[in-house]
């Protein structure tokens, strides 16, 4: 598995993005809006590094109660993988256990992801590379 991507939980999106983009960071494509998900994402991009931004649009949002615990902040690293059921197996015997079932993320071309939370280490993003 390949590092993808830092995932950042931001409360205001367009804020956000100028605050990162005072750092340096440049956006990589569109402000994309997940319906399924209910937050908006964007990509952005300092020193090779992706940076993720998610930011809840209601209540119902996966990531809203997150939001509420711990405020702006980075909360999964992302790992791009080619077989991402093998991976899942494999992450199953190291005791990770699926947190959010594999599903389509509009704002990386269609491809599937799914989260996973280990006892130790917390949460991590698959990404199947295609
Ligand atoms: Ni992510």
């Amino acid at each position: 598995m390949r590092i993808h991507h830092i995932g950042y939980l931001v409360r205001k999106m367009e804020k956000a993005l100028r605050a990162f983009k005072d750092l340096g960071y440049e956006l990589t494509g569109e402000i994309i809006h997940d319906e399924y998900r209910q937050a908006d994402i964007c990509f952005l991009e300092k020193d090779g590094y992706m940076i993720e931004l998610v930011s809840p649009v209601s209540k119902t949002s996966v990531v809203s109660d997150l939001m509420k615990k711990i405020g702006n902040s980075p909360y999964h690293i992302c790992y791009e993988t080619e077989d991402m059921d093998r991976e899942i197996e494999k992450l199953n015997e190291q005791h990770y256990v699926m947190c959010a079932q594999k599903h389509e993320a509009v704002a990386i071309g269609g491809r599937n992801v799914c989260f996973m939370i280990h006892p130790y280490l917390g949460m991590i993003e698959l990404l199947e590379t295609k």
